[in-house]
């Protein structure tokens, strides 16, 4: 794994349902199919792992891992559009890496769209290596787009 240091210094917190209204903010501006805030209190329901990164006070970026039986998957990974290209997104991936190393995964899935040359490149340079498609795993407008499933595990 390799990362750059931020160059926009970020520190990491627990989401809380309070945020949700940012969060749910900068998903709608960086997604075409952003989850809902339901899906988000969902994951915070379910205990996963969901953490805010934050630059001075304000958040500008956001993950969701959940972590069970040895592995975990990244569910969502998303920088807000005026911060990106600065290290965050590395950044939060090796933040996110971290702790499901430390909660005993091994290995750490995430599904990914094709088209998204950007997170594609952020994922391949933090490590993970693509395995295979799942056939029309996202909505894509009228039709349907495959996914794209990449793996890391820990030595
Ligand atoms: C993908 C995303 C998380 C990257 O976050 P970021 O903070 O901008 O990423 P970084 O600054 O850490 O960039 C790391 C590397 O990723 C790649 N990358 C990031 N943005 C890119 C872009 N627009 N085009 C091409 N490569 C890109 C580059 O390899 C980059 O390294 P470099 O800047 O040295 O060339 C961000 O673009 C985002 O939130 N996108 C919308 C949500 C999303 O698609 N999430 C992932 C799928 S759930």
């Amino acid at each position: 794994m390799s990362a750059r240091p931020a160059s926009v210094p970020a520190t990491y917190r627990r989401m809380r349902t309070a945020d949700l209204e940012r969060v749910v903010a900068i998903e709608r501006e960086v997604h075409a199919h952003p989850w809902t805030p339901g899906n988000f209190q969902d994951s915070l329901d379910a205990g996963y792992h969901c953490w805010v990164a934050e630059h001075d006070s304000q958040i500008v970026a956001y993950g969701v891992l959940s972590v069970g039986a040895g592995e975990a998957h990244l569910l969502n990974l998303s920088v807000a559009s005026a911060s990106q290209r600065r290290g965050i997104g590395s950044h939060m991936t090796q933040f996110l890496l971290r702790l499901a190393r430390d909660y005993g995964a091994s290995l750490v899935f995430l599904e990914v769209r094709p088209s998204n040359t950007a997170a594609r490149a952020l994922y391949a340079r933090s490590g993970f290596s693509e395995i295979g498609r799942r056939r029309d795993y996202y909505p894509a407008g009228e039709a349907r787009e495959d996914a794209v499933v990449m793996e890391i595990a820990f030595k």
